[in-house]
């Protein structure tokens, strides 16, 4: 089935289209990576407003990426103003975007952006509006045609940050509506579960980078390699079936059941993998995420964000047992993680090391907590997943989500992990993205029509 995607769970904007054997026609996304840096971490409010900005943009972009050329016609042609605007150059606001029954007003952006979800699946909460039912009923079923051949839509229905997942719901809906297609809600961790399954080939993935405010946009669209990663997370080979020149196809060999581990700023998981519709959580955190203390650590040390790629890069050339850092619930709690008191014992290290500016003159002490922090994350996270390998009695592991891509938990995994069929998804797969989105979504039931124009975003959706 020809499926596009939405996902906008956090700060990425991605839209891209998946066919069968969950071959990726496009990836596209726009990361907000540089608008959240000035405020080192995600700001739920301008993650949204950017969903809003850029979410026709992107699904346009993944249309032209999978099919080229032009994409007009198809009930989805933006102006050459919106094509402006969607190259990055100059993201203005209140412009309108109008196309196939959808409108983005100024109104309704405000009305967006300061989230109030309109109950009764009312397209209006993330500035799509349909000005008129009937009349876009009528387009629906005889003036639009979508000659793309698309026969679903899929959207992230949660877990994630709810004014960024209603843009996603609501932009699925009204695109499922408009162009007469099933509607499929996925569950974002089993996105990332999935993503091994994806064909990427080479060339179909693109990045756009949002500027910070008030700094001129002069970003262009780039396409990403497909065993690359995001940028700026710098070169890293991935490690299982692919090889960083290959098309990713990490799953040849690759069968059911297996243990995936989901690492990323949001969430830490544990799951047992039967198949695409039977998965069970074994663990997950309990507070921080490991993404999220690689942030706030990196915050501590005045390195930026986000702290996952800088403080992973410092932590290779530092010694991880010059700090002794606690492996927290390491031999409690089976399978859950908790990597907020490891946070709160980093800062408490650059106190007894005499403060930040002392620890930064010294050549090798930042390098070193970098490496004893990294160390201790990897070790609690290796060794639950050894565990539940062990007492499920798996022997194939996935590890996706953005703290995948770290080298030293992908050196250390494949060094101790030696009897398992280990796959870290390419980097591009591992940090959020809507081919996994689209990849799940070929498992799984659409909705009954009569119920997807009443669908919600669910923030603290749990694993079904
Ligand atoms: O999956 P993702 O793009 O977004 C969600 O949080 O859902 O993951 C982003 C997170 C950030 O916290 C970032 O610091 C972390 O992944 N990250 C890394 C690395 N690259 C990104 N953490 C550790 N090592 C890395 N190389
Ligand atoms: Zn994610």
């Amino acid at each position: 089935m020809r499926i596009l995607a939405i996902e906008t769970s956090c700060d990425e904007t991605a839209a891209a289209v998946v066919e069968d054997d969950c071959r990726v026609l496009s990836n596209v996304i726009v990361s907000q990576m540089r608008v959240h840096s000035v405020y080192s971490g995600v700001v739920p409010e301008l993650a949204s407003r950017c969903h809003i900005e850029y979410m026709l943009p992107v699904v346009r972009e993944a249309l032209e990426v999978a099919f080229g050329g032009e994409v007009r016609s198809a009930g989805f042609s933006l102006s050459s103003h919106e094509k402006v605007r969607s190259a990055g150059l100059s993201p203005s606001p209140g412009g309108e975007i109008r196309s196939a029954g959808l409108s983005l007003s100024s109104h309704e952006k405000v009305r967006s952006a300061g989230l109030s979800p309109s109950p009764g699946g009312e397209i209006r909460s993330a500035g799509l509006s349909l000005s008129s039912p009937g009349e876009n009923r009528a387009k629906a079923s005889t003036r639009i045609e979508n000659r793309y051949g698309i026969e679903a839509i899929a959207v992230t229905r949660g877990p994630g940050l709810i004014g960024s997942l209603l843009v996603g719901v609501e932009t699925a809906k009204t695109l499922a509506w408009t162009w007469n297609l099933p509607l499929i809600p996925v569950h974002h961790t089993m996105g990332h579960l999935l993503s091994v399954f994806c064909e990427l080939p080479e060339g179909q993935s693109r990045i756009l980078e949002i500027p910070p405010e008030g700094q001129p946009a002069s970003a262009q669209w780039e396409t990403i390699p497909a065993a690359s990663p995001i940028r700026p997370i710098g070169p890293i080979c991935p490690i299982g079936l692919t090889s960083p020149t290959a098309p990713t196809r990490p799953t040849a060999a690759f069968d059911y059941p297996y243990l995936g581990l989901v690492i990323s700023g949001g969430h830490s998981s544990l799951v047992r993998v039967d198949s695409p519709l039977r998965m069970r959580l074994l663990g997950s955190t309990l507070d921080d995420a490991p993404g999220e203390a690689y942030d706030k650590v990196a915050k501590c040390l005045g390195l930026g964000y986000p702290g996952g790629p800088v403080v992973d890069r410092l932590a290779a050339e530092g010694d991880s047992e010059a700090f002794a850092l606690p492996r927290p619930l390491l031999h409690t709690r089976e399978y859950d993680f908790s990597f907020s008191g490891l946070k709160t014992a980093v800062v408490r290290a650059i106190q007894d090391f005499g403060g930040l500016a002392r620890l930064r003159e010294s050549e090798t002490a930042l390098k070193d907590l970098c490496a004893s922090f990294q160390a201790a994350v990897i070790d609690v996270l290796l060794k639950k997943t050894e565990r539940a390998l062990k007492r499920e009695r798996l022997r194939r592991l996935v590890v996706a989500g953005g703290v995948a891509c770290n080298r030293g938990l992908r050196a250390k995994a494949a060094r101790r992990l030696q009897s398992v069929h280990l796959v870290f998804p390419p980097p591009v797969l591992c940090t959020d993205n809507a081919a996994m989105i689209g990849a799940a979504a070929q498992y799984l039931p659409p909705l009954p029509r009569s119920e997807a124009l009443a669908l919600d975003a669910r923030a603290g959706w749990e694993l079904p």
